[in-house]
């Protein structure tokens, strides 16, 4: 049975309107607006786009008041528990999950595009040792088109996909050759031989010494995460890329564009702004001082790793990680205070009123700073971890916005500065 429109009526003009309703595949309803400035010559305001679609897409599916997360229809927690990360990856990208033959070609293809041009390392040498590395990744993903001007005819399939897995093959590679500029190490190749999380930890932590063996908890732990955080829907990163990739930019600028604003606290900065809140809070006696700071309006301070735009339940990431973050602490046999006084803090947090009511709950950074630390991940790479991993979700949302006809996008404002006025010139002001 399909819906009756909503009607609304305007009693400044007596005039009404019909506005139809979309439904999602949950049945999640959405008021079709765009008639609304022609018949009733009203916009919609609405900052932060908190009531807003932004499109239709078919990849993820998330419930924020039932904590639920799906990737092409398959729920988080089978695929964390069941798949792997390039699976994910192949998932994501292709709308299914890959048979044997399919999951060989496209691991193949992901395999041989992991090398970087030579002089993209000459490229990451230029940075000063102490970059941020979140600075270096934005700079050198946006150069990737420098290297790549003959094959990103956009209107081309093949290169539009083609650019989608060169991005998750090289990312690995650039983020291992960041990470090893900042120690001093010279660049590592990416080893065919490995899987592509061993292939990564490998090119961050392997020293031209001697051999390096990659801890199978460390692999599954670092492929866990990947696979938790490698899309979300609409997120603020990935509007930004779908945004950017609105105006025919190529895929490079846009996944560039969708680092920086991954790099921002409030979204994937938060995993490093998590640890160095729990380093501030020092030690479980202060906790309730500064969850009392969070809930004073008046004071910015914010607790890190809780709440959520969408999420007004238990982020269903935050749950795995949270399960993982103790398996892993036990297997690699570190007991770090900071898992306690996490711990701590979520508890009281969960208790409280204030938290209670705005449904504040962990989210997916809350937890996951604490494994990147077990695993010898510097905390200034936190958040490059989720750039990793979020790629796969960008140059899917990108490929799916590509592959349908898309309006340039262009919000409108509610202008409230000064009224027309006339020039004065100099002297007389
Ligand atoms: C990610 O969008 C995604 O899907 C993002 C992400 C992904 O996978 O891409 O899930 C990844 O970015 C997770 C979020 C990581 N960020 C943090 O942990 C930073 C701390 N969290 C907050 O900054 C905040 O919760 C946000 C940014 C995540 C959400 O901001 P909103 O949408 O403004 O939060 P809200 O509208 O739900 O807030 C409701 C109320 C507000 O108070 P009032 O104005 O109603 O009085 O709760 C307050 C907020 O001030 N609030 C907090 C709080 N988060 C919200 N108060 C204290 N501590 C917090 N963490």
């Amino acid at each position: 049975m399909s819906d009756h429109p909503v009607i609304i009526k305007d009693e400044n003009s007596g005039q009404s309107l019909e506005l139809p309703i979309i439904r999602g595949t949950e049945g999640e309803p959405t008021l079709d607006i765009n008639s609304l400035p022609a018949s009733l010559g009203y916009f919609t305001y609405d900052p932060g786009f908190t009531a807003t679609a932004s499109c239709t897409s078919s990849i993820t599916f998330i419930d924020g008041a039932k904590g639920i997360l799906r990737y092409r229809g398959y729920p988080i927690e089978q695929l964390a528990r069941q798949s792997n990360f390039l699976e994910v990856a192949y998932l994501l990208l292709h709308g299914d999950l890959p048979n044997c033959s399919e999951m060989d070609a496209f691991e193949h293809d992901i395999t041989y595009h992991t090398m970087v041009h030579e002089k993209l390392n000459t490229f990451i040498s230029g940075f000063h040792y102490d970059a941020h590395p979140m600075a270096m990744m934005a700079g050198v993903i946006g150069s990737l088109a420098a290297f790549y001007h003959d094959k990103m005819n956009m209107e081309d399939a093949e290169h539009r996909l083609l650019a989608a897995k060169r991005m998750v093959a090289k990312m690995p590679t650039i983020a291992a050759g960041c990470y090893r500029h900042h120690m001093g190490w010279p660049a590592a190749y990416p080893k065919n031989s490995f899987e592509y999380t061993e292939r990564f930890l490998h090119m961050m932590f392997s020293v031209p010494t001697e051999g390096y063996e990659v801890s199978p908890v460390a692999a599954r732990a670092m492929d866990l995460l990947f696979i938790l955080h490698a899309d979300h829907e609409q997120n603020a990163s990935t509007s930004t890329v779908r945004l950017v990739g609105s105006t025919g930019a190529n895929p490079y600028a846009c996944v560039a564009a969708g680092i920086s604003a991954l790099w921002g606290p409030a979204h994937g900065g938060a995993n490093e702004s998590v640890l160095n809140m729990l380093d501030k809070i020092r030690d479980v006696s202060r906790v309730g001082k500064f969850v009392n700071r969070a809930k004073d309006r008046n004071d910015p301070f914010r607790l890190m790793g809780f709440g959520h735009r969408v999420y007004k339940n238990y982020d269903p990431r935050a749950s795995i990680i949270r399960v993982a973050a103790h398996e892993v602490l036990a297997e690699l046999g570190s007991n770090d205070p900071l898992m306690d006084l996490a711990m701590e803090l979520e508890k009281i947090a969960l208790e409280d009123d204030y938290f209670v009511a705005k449904k504040l709950y962990p989210n997916v950074d809350f937890y996951s700073g604490i494994i990147y630390k077990a695993l010898g991940i510097p905390r200034s790479m936190f958040t490059v971890m989720f750039a990793i991993a979020r790629t796969v979700g960008w140059v899917s949302q990108w490929l799916e916005q590509a592959e349908t006809p898309t309006r340039i996008g262009r919000p409108r404002q509610v202008y409230n500065g000064t009224g027309e006025r006339d020039y004065i010139d100099l002297k007389s002001r």
